[in-house]
């Protein structure tokens, strides 16, 4: 694919996003030789710095790009570093756009970028519209001479209704083929691979319905706590941080048909589709049922003290924020019907993975004896991270006399790859708006899908009657009452277990 001339210009430059994931993936992009000949980044915020300044922020002395750094020649970081530029907007962003478009008009001419502009707006969210609405004042969204863009990071709403309201407040002033909602989810190699390993085999497909899969399970663990981002998260909280984006991104690929091209709006309405056919809880009963919330309480782990939710900075202390969630679920279609789908999102857990489990049906008549009764259904594990792969628990005899059953594994590593080198998710979702392929970001219908099915949790946590806010010490995995969602098998999936 070909990649233009263009420029980036960054909304929130001097925010920890820009430093920590943007400028490593463009450096990733330019050692790998996969920028064009002519692309600059102009970062723009509230900060007062010199272009000097910014560069050495970002990237001369930046923690994040040290190592990067070191293996390449001094020039070669020169060469980089010249390519970056800064813009103070000042205390009031309204007034400083006349600046910042006589400062890209001058940038884009000089460099010869084509008019081919990103905004990358990584702000507060409550900038956005006034943003995308400075930006069309000056003119800067027209796409007379060269494409403009625009990546607009998480959170994307609040609610269902706030998603909408910026959906609407967005599109006012860009097409939502303009509209680049950034998930970096989808930006990861397994989360991707979800979609080859159902739609390019043909032993998989045939099994992924409802006669086959009696359950499915996602686990998504952090061992870290919320660290220095309290402030953020407890108006947040594992619901809307993890639960609304990047899980139910990962349950649409799980769940969605086979798309008809891999086109990006083709992928994209089977996502929706799928989002839209999730059973949406309203009946109090149901969700005291199907919804666990917990928080961490302080713990000792490896005799080290850890502190509890409400102890952290930023924190309120009758904070009733969720920091693990875990939600039963059930998908109205034809595939899916009567199938639970069963995902936890958390913080401080044992240990950080995540992971998709296909549990399929035991066989209608056992023959044989299982050593162990737990295990006698098989199992694909499709592992997002670490040890990125897949891997199918299968029966075999145990050697020896009569017939009796244990499960072995078939595995595939990522790392078995040698020669590959896999990308990080912010660079090659960078790559993929640079080229302007939306496939792995998410449509206005597939956000708002996502929070229908999330505000009534979120509703029913706030105002319900009889919730209940579980605790759990830090460094397990989760409250006890977690386990009770699930029936049959009794518990989840240890991910540490082999
Ligand atoms: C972010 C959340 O979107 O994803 C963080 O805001 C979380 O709270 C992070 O830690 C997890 O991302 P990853 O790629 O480390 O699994």
């Amino acid at each position: 694919r070909k990649t233009d001339n263009q420029m980036l210009v960054i909304f929130g430059a001097s925010g920890d996003l820009t430093a920590r994931k943007l400028v490593p993936a463009i450096f990733d992009l330019f050692i790998a030789g996969q920028l064009p000949e002519n692309y600059i980044v102009l970062g723009a915020s509230r900060s007062n710095l010199t272009d000097g300044e910014f560069r050495k922020r970002v990237i001369e002395e930046s923690p994040f790009l040290k190592k990067k750094i070191a293996k390449v020649s001094e020039e070669k970081v020169k060469e980089f570093s010249n390519t970056f530029f800064y813009e103070d907007l000042g205390e009031d962003y309204d007034t400083s756009y006349d600046r910042l478009q006589k400062r890209i008009l001058d940038l884009d001419n000089k460099f010869g970028t084509g008019e081919n502009i990103i905004y990358y707006l990584s702000t507060p969210p409550t900038l956005y519209e006034a943003i995308a609405k400075n930006l069309a004042d000056q003119d800067l969204n027209n796409q007379t001479n060269g494409w403009k863009r625009l990546i607009v990071e998480k959170p994307f709403g609040y609610s269902l209704e706030t998603a909408k309201e910026l959906n609407k407040g967005l599109q006012t002033y860009f097409a939502e083929s303009q509209i680049y909602r950034i998930d970096h989810y989808l930006g990861k190699e397994t989360v991707q691979n979800l979609l080859i390993t159902r739609f390019s085999n043909s032993i998989f497909e045939p099994l992924w319905n409802r006669n086959y899969i009696h359950h499915v399970e996602i686990t998504n663990a952090e061992s870290v706590g919320v660290g220095k981002r309290g402030g953020y998260y407890d108006k947040s909280g594992a619901l809307r941080d993890m639960f609304q984006n990047h899980l139910l991104q990962i349950v649409s690929l799980v769940v969605m048909e086979p798309p008809i091209s891999d086109k990006p709006d083709d992928i994209r309405n089977e996502k929706v589709k799928a989002l839209k056919s999730l059973r949406i809880m309203r009946d109090e009963q149901v969700l005291y049922d199907n919804t666990i919330r917990a928080q961490y309480i302080a713990s000792t782990i490896n005799g080290k003290k850890v502190k509890g939710y409400r102890e952290e900075e930023g924190v309120d202390p009758n904070s009733t924020t969720e920091t693990y969630a875990a939600i039963k679920f059930f998908v109205d279609n034809w595939r899916w019907q009567d199938v639970p789908f069963y995902v936890r999102t958390a913080k401080c857990m044992p240990t950080k993975v995540t992971e998709v489990v296909i549990y399929f049906k035991s066989p209608h008549h056992q023959l044989f004896q299982s050593s162990d009764m737990s295990s006698k259904a098989n199992k694909l594990i499709i592992r997002i991270q670490p040890d990125e792969g897949i891997l199918v628990k299968i029966g075999v005899k145990v050697p020896g006399q009569g017939f009796k059953v244990e499960r072995a594994n078939m595995d595939f590593y990522y790392s078995s790859l040698e020669e590959t080198t896999v990308m990080d998710a912010y660079e090659r979702l960078l790559l993929d708006a640079m080229q302007g392929d939306a496939t792995l970001y998410a449509r206005a219908d597939e956000v708002e899908a996502a929070w229908e099915f999330v505000d009534p949790i979120l509703d029913y946590w706030k105002n319900g009657k009889d919730v209940r806010m579980y605790g759990y010490s830090a460094g397990v995995w989760g409250p006890q009452n977690a386990d009770n969602l699930i029936e049959g098998i009794g518990m989840w999936r240890n991910p540490e277990a082999k």
